[in-house]
């Protein structure tokens, strides 16, 4: 017994399978993707948002697959946000590639679904090392990326969506997908594989202004304007699909399911909304909701704790720094 225990004292750090990638820290990721300067009290991606909030008005049509209570005809509230990707808060909104949606529901007391989506239907790479590696050649250039996308075929379906995306005038007419793959769970405890999709109801051209915060203005206009929705649209995969693998959109004849729509009623900029406080961390779900072993999810997950810890302990230093000097 001793000497088990022994060997398995001095052995060497397992590894997983011999073609496991290296892993990479939350702490890394967020070393790497706030840069050189960090921006104090912001979110080391996605930095620059506008709050929104609303209500997400169900027709009951998911409520057979999933006993999240937000899928019962009736509405839930939640309070969102609508970003561009990037570490910079005061960004051009208009010089983004990728545009995001998160979204905060409270269905009851104890539960909690946080959810952030982005424009692109699927990510360039399929595991947390090579998209830290792609991060590094964006950093790099130009010259960088060609050759990554080059060496990573598995980007071809990301690159073949960047190639046709036209960026609207509007939040409110972009589609905003999951990109990685959940399970609904019915109460039978029955689970299905889903991607889900916002899909706008509103088609804008493209916005030539140069406004630096184009895009926040036009949505805060818009929605005191009246309210804007979206159609909540599921896509379930067959056996065929492979849920683990985001870099695979599955066929336009897989069953879709419109689960409801979000309809957006506020918008309050970030700084002084509630919206800025929240960690949209994806695997906050709820039951009825669960992850698939995407390995993308964990990464996202501990990636925005890492984030969020450091912009929190940034505010309530300043907080604190700002009440001194009174
Ligand atoms: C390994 C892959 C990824 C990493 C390491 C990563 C990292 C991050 C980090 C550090 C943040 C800031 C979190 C905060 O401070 O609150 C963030 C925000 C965000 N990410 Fe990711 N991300 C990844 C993949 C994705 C994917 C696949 C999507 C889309 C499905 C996505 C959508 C978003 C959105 C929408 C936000 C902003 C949420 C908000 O408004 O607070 N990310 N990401």
């Amino acid at each position: 017994m001793r000497a088990l225990y022994l060997a398995l004292l001095l052995a060497p750090a397992v590894s997983f399978g011999a073609d496991a990638p290296p892993k990479v820290s939350a702490q890394q990721f967020v070393n790497l993707q706030q840069g050189d300067s960090a921006f104090p009290g912001f979110r080391r991606a996605h930095a620059k948002g506008i709050c929104i909030s609303g209500e997400f008005q169900a027709n009951g049509q998911l409520a057979d697959y999933s006993q999240a209570s937000l899928f019962k005809a009736g509405s839930t509230a939640f309070i969102g946000r609508l970003s561009i990707a990037g570490n910079n808060p005061t960004a051009p909104d208009l010089k983004a590639p990728v545009r995001s949606m998160a979204l905060s529901f409270a269905s009851s007391r104890t539960e909690q679904w946080r959810l952030a989506m982005n424009t692109p239907p699927v990510m360039a790479v399929a595991d947390p090392h090579t998209f830290y590696q792609q991060i590094q050649a964006i950093q790099a250039g130009p010259a960088a990326i060609k050759q990554f996308f080059a060496d990573h075929p598995e980007s071809d379906e990301f690159r073949a969506w960047a190639a046709q995306y036209q960026p609207s005038g509007s939040f409110a007419a972009e589609t905003y997908h999951s990109i990685n793959a959940f399970y609904l769970i019915n109460a039978d405890g029955k689970q299905q594989a889903v991607r889900w999709a916002m899909q706008p109801t509103v088609a804008v051209a493209a916005n030539a202004s140069d406004e630096a915060d184009a895009l926040q203005q036009e949505i805060a206009a818009r929605v005191a304007a009246g309210k804007v929705v979206f159609d909540w649209v599921f896509t379930l995969a067959d056996a065929a699909d492979d849920e683990t693998n985001p870099t695979k959109a599955w066929p336009d004849s897989r069953q879709q399911i419109t689960a409801g729509q979000l309809v957006v009623t506020g918008t309050t900029p970030q700084l002084e909304g509630d919206c800025h406080a929240i960690n949209f961390d994806p695997l906050v779900l709820p039951s009825g909701i669960a992850a698939t072993r995407d390995p993308i999810l964990r990464a996202r997950s501990a990636a925005y704790a890492e984030s969020y810890r450091r912009r929190a302990k940034e505010q309530l230093q300043g907080a604190l720094e700002g009440s001194n000097n009174e």
